[in-house]
């Protein structure tokens, strides 16, 4: 059916609306609207957008996902090369920097600063045509990049159309340079989420942003919150801007984020002022800085000062001290995770980085320590960033004496001395032991860890007696403790041992997604344990679900299924499930919240379809986030109609609710 007026009208008032909420919220962090109404505005337009196919628009606020995965990314060259930048660390090198600045422009005139944030991340280049986002590029080699379009529509801060929210009119066409960055918290969780998945874990932010970049399926991208700040622009055309300042103002108006932390600065002065209240600053932003960039204001003088050798002359990097010490590695030993999996850690000399003593790095696994090729012995580069586990960065060859062993991963776990085996294409080697004490306790910990069962004071130490004494053999039977038994534990009084008690009381009462992540089945984190939970409501579904089943879920692919189906067919598995349950651990049904291709509408099927059954039918619907009724009303989005339907279909022309036949139908649902 194609759209009325009042149809289009609507979708175009909707699609104004949510770009100016996002523009409150993501731009100016002043949102009108709760999240709630924002949703609501969401959906209806979604709703709308599905039902009238003739009035989808790529610029769409709903469009964020959902393009096909490419093969390859094709080449973009920049139309002014995107240079890098030249560094200083000391305040004299920062003066010297102004000193031949002042020189190069003979003194001419006093030089006014920008100077901000250097925000540790990737950076990237926009490209708005008429004030539409028509392509993204990473820098590449400075002259060519890659078109990382579909991957930067995801980011939430990239708008589709630019907007006019003061006094700069919007430029023919804008290149528009900033950094792709992922904040601290998320960053985290991301790599919480990745340890549940037993996937390798991203050393730092910055490469987690990297590697969600490169993603040829951009749904993958999507699900990693990235942010963007603005830094500059390349060729600025149709528009008179006179100083970086300015343009800072501009893009803000244009619903852009410049970097929150920017001054103008007169003198050395102030800038050092300013380098020094940021570097205080720099534990408690939410995301990772690495120093100031320093940035002639005006124009004019940018293109006197000119380039050299790839960077401009009127900026510098002015770097805060590296997080980073030069440290040998004593000894590697091994942990054993939750899912087996044997994580080599480097034991250091101890070394301190930024006021922390740090000893141990995580080396991540085998292919990391081969592809750096560390060795026992080595003098190495270690880096604590922010709150990260401190890392290796690289080995400094020059300090061998040939004395170093390399590392060889034992055959047999360390905890258990069951075998080691690495499954083909894994990065990972993993303890195969059943009843790895190694494995249990980290099970265990997971289990009572805050996003799962949440046991208040199950710490490690506790866990490690409980194991140990053979008090627990699995998360079951956890809540067969008794008050003696946990007040024979060293170090637990009486009080402790009854508000342990209490808490595992309390966890009882949970939610069904909280279950499943607590049971730390391979590859299902909070998220797709959210997803199976909106998907199935109830848990019996779930662990009775068919592979084919499981990938009808949104974000479980064929891995994910094998999995959780591999999960709950384990005998062992099954147990302690039913000793959970039989203890009273419980969750009430999740109603779906429906998210999907058809999410809004709503469905009646009369009549007899050919290729599957009424069920099956209903099935697939629900499946894509749809609604199937029996009944048709005026909320009707769709009445299907097989063979021999019946006054369904009477009622639906009656009401004029679309009737989609068989052919129709698969194709929607295909
Ligand atoms: S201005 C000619 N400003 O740092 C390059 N860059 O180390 C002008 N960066 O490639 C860049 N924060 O990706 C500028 N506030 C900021 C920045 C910034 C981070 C990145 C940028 C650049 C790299 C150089």
């Amino acid at each position: 059916m194609p759209a009325d007026k009042h149809v289009k009208a609507e979708v175009e008032r909707l699609r104004q609306e949510l770009t100016q909420h996002n523009y409150r919220y993501y731009v100016l962090d002043d949102p009108l609207i709760s999240d709630a109404e924002y949703d609501r505005l969401f959906r209806r337009l979604a709703e709308l957008e599905n039902q009238y196919p003739g009035l989808r628009d790529p610029l769409s606020p709903t469009q964020r996902v959902g393009a096909p995965p490419l093969t390859q990314f094709a080449s973009v060259r920049h139309s002014l090369p995107m240079l890098s930048l030249g560094n200083v660390v000391s305040r004299e090198e920062m003066q010297e920097f102004h000193e031949r600045s002042q020189r190069f422009l003979k003194n001419t005139q006093p030089i006014e600063y920008v100077a901000e944030a250097k925000i540790d991340g990737v950076a990237v280049e926009l490209v708005y045509e008429q004030g539409k986002f028509v392509l993204g590029s990473t820098r590449g080699d400075g002259v060519t990049g890659e078109d990382i379009t579909q991957n930067l529509r995801t980011v939430r801060s990239v708008p589709f159309l630019l907007g006019r929210h003061g006094s700069h009119p919007i430029p023919p066409r804008l290149e528009v340079r900033g950094e792709i960055f992922l904040a601290s918290a998320p960053f985290r969780q991301l790599n919480r989420e990745r340890a549940a998945a037993g996937e390798p874990l991203f050393a730092n932010p910055r490469n987690a942003t990297a590697g969600s970049l490169k993603q040829l399926d951009s749904s993958v991208t999507a699900k990693r919150p990235l942010d963007l700040f603005c830094h500059g622009v390349g060729r600025l055309e149709g528009i008179s801007l006179t100083t970086h300042w300015e343009l800072t103002e501009a893009l803000k108006e244009w619903g852009l984020k410049p970097i929150p932390q920017r001054r103008l600065c007169r003198n050395l002065d102030e800038i050092f002022a300013f380098f020094d209240t940021l570097e205080k600053q720099r534990d408690e932003l939410p995301y990772e800085i690495d120093g100031v960039v320093v940035k002639v204001n005006s124009f004019a003088l940018q293109r006197q000062l000119g380039d050299v050798s790839r960077s401009p002359r009127w900026a510098i990097a002015y770097k805060f001290p590296a997080r980073q010490a030069t440290t040998k590695v004593l000894a590697i030993s091994v942990q054993v995770g939750r899912t087996g999996v044997l994580t080599p850690v480097a034991e250091l000399e101890a070394v301190g980085i930024g006021g922390v003593t740090v000893r141990n790095a995580s080396l991540h696994n085998m292919d990391e320590i081969v592809r750096k090729d560390i060795r026992i012995g080595d003098t190495v580069v270690v880096e604590r960033a922010g709150d990260v586990i401190p890392y290796v960065v690289k080995v400094i060859t020059e300090k061998r004496t040939g004395s170093e062993k390399k590392f060889i991963m034992p055959s047999h776990c360390p905890v258990c001395g069951a075998e080691v085996e690495r499954e083909a294409g894994e990065a990972a080697y993993r303890c195969t032991g059943l009843a790895c004490p190694a494995k249990l306790k980290e099970s265990l910990k997971f289990f009572g860890a805050r996003g799962s069962m949440d046991i208040e004071g199950l710490g490690e130490k506790i866990i490690d007696q409980l194991v140990d004494k053979g008090l627990v053999q699995d998360a079951g039977d956890l809540y067969g403790l008794s008050k003696e038994q946990l007040a024979s534990l060293e170090r637990m009084a009486d009080k402790s041992a009854q508000n342990l008690l209490d808490a595992i009381e309390k966890s009882k009462t949970t939610t069904l997604p909280r279950f499943i992540a607590s049971l730390g089945i391979r590859h299902v984190g909070e998220a797709t344990a959210q997803q199976l939970a909106e998907h199935f409501g109830e848990f019996d579904d779930i662990r009775k679900a068919t592979e084919e089943e499981l990938q009808q879920v949104r974000d479980v692919g064929p891995e994910v299924a094998r999995s959780i189906a591999h999960f709950f067919a384990q005998e062992q598995n099954r147990r302690v499930i039913d000793k959970l349950l039989k203890a009273r651990v419980h969750f009430p049904k999740v109603t779906a919240r429906r998210t999907g291709k058809l999410s809004g509408q709503t469905f009646v099927l009369t009549g007899t379809l050919a290729s599957l059954t009424r069920p099956e039918a209903q099935k697939r619907i629900e499946a894509l986030g749809g609604k199937a009724s029996s009944s048709v009303s005026k909320q009707t989005s769709y009445v299907v109609a097989g063979a021999e339907p019946g006054a369904k279909l009477d009622k639906a022309r009656q009401l004029g609710v679309r009737v989609l036949d068989e052919d129709e139908f698969l194709r929607m649902i295909a």
